[in-house]
């Protein structure tokens, strides 16, 4: 089987991530791969933060000030899992859509077109060895985790692509049947 195909087939999230993540070259080539998303009208409705070594506390920490005035019933083991999580993987990479007003491109076609800048993203770390999990989470969904990361009135957090080593064995990959969700029409 071509080994495109085979990585497409056998792409698997992975839970748990330890280090070493990608360094220069094949982070490079992740986020090039998450420019050649498919992109109605070359928007690039998309941008990305990459998230390693310290800062992954000051996102943890932005993520717990959210979760606070979010929640402020938050109890101190929720909001130091929150400060805690973007030390799950040795990169963080956030995914915003940067929605814009076009007369052909409705803002979900954007936020399609980052969602497959995230995929596209996911498989160029396993293609080089790596592994990744998209997680969203309340916090993807909060304007002050956005406005602190920096993002724009008209930018969204789409998902955060965490990278690095598989730690611990793949799981099983579910066992789907093409005729239970393809018909000929
Ligand atoms: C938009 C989006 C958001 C997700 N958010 C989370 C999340 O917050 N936490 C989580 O554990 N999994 C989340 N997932 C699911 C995982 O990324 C992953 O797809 C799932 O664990 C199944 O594994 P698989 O991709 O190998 O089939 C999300 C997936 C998508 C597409």
């Amino acid at each position: 089987m071509p080994d495109a195909l085979e990585l497409l087939l056998k792409r698997n999230s992975a839970p748990k991530l330890t280090a070493p993540g990608p360094e220069a070259e094949a982070l490079a080539m992740i986020l090039a791969a998450g420019l050649r998303a498919p992109d109605h009208a070359w928007l690039t409705p998309w941008r990305f933060l990459t998230v390693k070594g310290e800062r992954r506390n000051a996102l943890g920490e932005v993520l717990a000030q959210a979760l606070a005035e979010r929640d402020p019933t938050a109890t101190p083991a929720a909001l130091d899992k929150a400060r805690q999580a973007p030390l799950r993987a040795p990169l963080v990479i956030v995914v915003m859509a940067v929605i814009q007003e076009h007369p052909k491109v409705p803002p979900v076609e954007q936020r399609l077109s980052a969602g497959c800048a995230a995929q596209a993203m996911m498989l160029a770390a396993e293609a080089q060895g790596y592994a990744a999990i998209w997680r969203t989470g309340d916090a993807a969904f909060d304007r002050r985790v956005v406005d602190a990361l920096g993002g724009a009135e008209n930018e969204e957090i789409v998902g955060f692509i965490y990278v690095g080593t598989r730690a611990g064995p793949s799981k099983p990959l579910p066992a789907r049947e093409i005729e239970d969700y393809v018909s000929d029409w």
